[in-house]
């Protein structure tokens, strides 16, 4: 574990408790960055005595929340989040982002949709220029081997994530694929049959990004 990005992942986590107030439905995101941040919020919500409720995208998040005394629902009771807080994998500088390196990007995708704000928090490694990871893809077990095929001829490379499945029972496809307009390539993505989301944020990008280097931290809004 480098110590400095745990710093850093800590800092940015802290910063977003600014973004509270009483009252509140917020999104918690799945990650070790959320997972500070979700740390940070159970204190705050029992020091205060914060009136809050969480909607979790993930059941690992789910079960963290839980353990740390955060009511939790659900977006079929919620379906309007006032603030969803989350980690990603990569941030462009026009906020686009690559995310479900957790394999949690389909209902963290949901959740942040659903939501009137959506911060990212991050350490400053995230940034990058150009989006260039792989992109998570989950799709149905059943239909793992035409979804490979259909990415292959769209220029992708897929490598099957081995030992996992979703939360949904499904699986990860992560995929290098030349991003050259990243909200086109979500929506194709999504078109082929048997794919259930990926992890291409670019229809619902943050309103805001809070980046730590160390305790340094940086603001940015769109
Ligand atoms: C999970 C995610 C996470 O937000 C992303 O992988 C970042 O994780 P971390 O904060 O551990 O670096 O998208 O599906």
């Amino acid at each position: 574990m480098d110590a400095d990005i745990e710093i850093s992942k800590k800092s940015a986590a802290e910063k977003a408790l600014e973004y509270i107030r009483d009252g509140m439905v917020i999104g918690l995101g799945t990650g070790s960055t959320a997972n500070y941040f979700i740390e940070f919020l159970s204190r705050r919500i029992q020091e205060e005595g914060l009136s809050i409720i969480g909607i979790p995208t993930s059941k690992r998040t789910e079960k963290l929340a839980n353990g740390l005394g955060i009511k939790l629902s659900n977006l079929d009771h919620h379906p309007r989040i006032d603030l969803d807080v989350d980690g990603a994998d990569q941030i462009d500088p026009e906020f686009n982002l690559i995310k479900g390196g957790g394999g949690a990007h389909t209902l963290e995708k949901k959740v942040a949709t659903a939501s009137k704000r959506f911060i990212v928090i991050a350490d400053s490694s995230k940034l990058v220029n150009r989006l260039e990871r792989a992109i998570p893809i989950e799709v149905l077990p059943s239909a793992r081997e035409v979804v490979e095929q259909e990415l292959i001829k769209m220029g992708g490379k897929s490598v099957l994530r081995r030992n996992f499945t979703t939360d949904g029972g499904n699986l990860i496809l992560d995929t290098r694929i030349e991003i050259q307009n990243s909200m086109n390539l979500e929506s194709a993505l999504n078109s082929i049959h048997g794919v259930i989301d990926n992890g291409l944020f670019a229809r619902r990008r943050p309103d805001m990004i809070i980046i730590a280097d160390g305790k340094n931290i940086t603001i940015r809004k769109r």
